[in-house]
């Protein structure tokens, strides 16, 4: 969700502004792309280097994403949407890590998107505690395959990625499903996280839709005769 403090800046107003516009949009977000068949949406709304921002923004942070878990998830509820977030929660304060859990009870047998909420999320960091784990667990090495470590990550619940939209112009993952995002397709866009809207997704979806994913493998169409066994290749006149 990239791009928040730029908008708000670029309408001379405090970068809290923007941070409060990015959470107003998750809702016409998920409204576009459910009739679309998108079971599964990521939001990267804070990331485990967030934290590293001014205090004044990371409590402005807090409290909009409070304020949005509290406004919003009655009405994601009646949409049918199951709320999962994804990441730590030991950093949260006790009140938002409350209202966090019981989101997620009220959402959890809805059959709608899944909206996933990256908060205190990072790849590393998620690794690194599915190892812990995994080790905690006493697990024999051998058993270990990527089926088993994907079991251990915050996202159990859910495919890889298809697409990863970056909005705000940056081209890097910044630490975002590092493992999950192996075959990803990504969409750049410059424009700002508030300012993404129905015409535009719409627009990305159709590119997406476009894209040939050979997963490192090669589409039939793309070898020539040549490239074939003899035996597989038209008899020669
Ligand atoms: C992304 O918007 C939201 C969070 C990281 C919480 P930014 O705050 O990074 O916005 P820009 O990049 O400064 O415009
Ligand atoms: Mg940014």
């Amino acid at each position: 969700m990239d791009g928040n403090g730029r908008w708000a800046q670029k309408q001379g107003l405090p970068r809290i502004a923007g941070h409060e516009a990015g959470v107003q949009c998750i809702q016409g977000i998920l409204e576009t792309l459910a009739p679309k068949g998108v079971k599964f949406v990521t939001l990267y709304a804070f990331s485990t280097e967030n934290w590293g921002r001014p205090q004044e923004e990371v409590d402005g942070i807090m409290d909009v994403f409070s304020e949005a878990v509290a406004s919003q998830t009655q009405a994601l509820h009646e949409k049918n949407v199951r709320i999962v977030h994804v990441g730590k929660t030991e950093n949260l304060n006790p009140d938002l890590r409350e209202a966090v859990a019981e989101a997620q009870r009220l959402t959890r047998n809805n059959t709608g998107i899944t909206l996933n909420v990256a908060f205190d999320y990072g790849g590393r960091a998620e690794i690194l505690e599915a190892v812990r784990r995994i080790i905690k667990d006493g697990l024999d090495p051998d058993v270990i395959d990527e089926e088993l470590f994907s079991r251990y990550l915050f996202t159990a619940h859910c495919p890889d990625p298809d697409l990863i939209i970056r909005t705000g112009g940056e081209q890097r993952i910044s630490n975002f499903l590092l493992w999950q995002s192996a075959y990803s397709e990504i969409y750049h866009t410059p424009t700002l996280w508030p300012d993404l809207g129905a015409d535009e997704l719409e627009e990305v979806l159709v590119s997406f839709s476009l894209r040939r994913r050979r997963y490192g493998g090669l589409n039939p169409e793309d070898q020539s005769p040549e490239d074939q066994a003899p035996e597989a290749r038209a008899p020669q006149k």
